[in-house]
């Protein structure tokens, strides 16, 4: 893993949206994986700053978002769907005909993952993912348990990741369950950028870089992998042993 950190949320948003924004210019066809939550939202915005200074085109790009609640309606204002809309893809020139979602209404869980994972090998794997990581060292949602997981499959979240996304839903109830990409597919990601800011993410953080490789944390699992750059701040980096 090779690690950053930063002074502050906007200085990791430029340089994790200048390594997406920079691959995009040198692969026009890029195939992207996003994430959703606080963390990625900076380099959001910064992609957003250079696509509008004219610098970048997602025009050919293809994405996937690595989940969605199971339960909730993509028009649902608390889907990641909406979430990637408002905070990314309508600002930008992706076409929507190239936006992947796992879709949270399926009923049948089962097919449907396989639908999303079959897409993503037949759009040739993924060449970028921002992660984020949770409290509990998840990574998409990839709660901490006995084993590393597979390809998609639908979750129950923990009361740890309820308790953190709870405040989005002010007026509806928070989904319990998710539909999520499995651990074995971020690790077939080609490159991960893996953003964490504040302090509560400080243990996940250590035991991340630091800890054994565990599925009890899965983010973990990134000490595997050859190509992750992590970005912090000085409190998410502050239990590590980074200097
Ligand atoms: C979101 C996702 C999650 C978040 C994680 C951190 O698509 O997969 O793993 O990245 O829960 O969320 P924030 O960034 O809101 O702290």
């Amino acid at each position: 893993m090779r690690t950053v950190i930063c002074g502050s949320k906007s200085e990791i948003g430029k340089l994790a949206g200048k390594i997406l924004c920079d691959y995009v210019k040198a692969n026009p066809k890029a195939v992207l994986g996003f994430a959703t939550g606080a963390s990625p939202i900076p380099a959001y915005d910064s992609i957003v700053e250079e696509y509008k200074k004219g610098g970048v085109s997602f025009k050919e790009v293809v994405t996937f978002n690595l989940d969605e609640y199971s339960g909730l309606a993509r028009e649902h204002k608390n889907s990641y769907y909406s979430f990637m809309q408002e905070n990314l893809f309508s600002k930008i020139d992706v076409r929507p005909e190239n936006i992947n979602f796992l879709n949270g209404s399926a009923e049948n869980w089962a097919s449907e993952c396989e639908r999303y994972s079959k897409a993503i090998r037949d759009a040739g794997g993924i060449d970028i993912q921002i992660l984020g990581i949770g409290h509990n060292g998840h990574i998409g949602f990839n709660e901490p348990g006995e084993t590393f997981s597979g390809d998609a499959y639908r979750v129950k979240l923990t009361d740890s990741t309820i308790a953190a996304n709870s405040v989005y839903f002010e007026d509806s109830l928070m989904p319990r369950y998710a539909l999520t990409m499995g651990t074995k597919q971020i690790m077939e990601c080609r490159h991960i950028i893996l953003i964490a800011t504040g302090e509560g993410k400080a243990e996940a953080v250590r035991a991340m870089i630091n800890g054994k490789v565990t599925p009890m944390c899965p983010a973990s699992v990134l000490q595997n992998h050859d190509n992750v750059d992590v970005f912090l701040d000085e409190d998410a980096a502050g239990l590590t042993d980074l200097g």
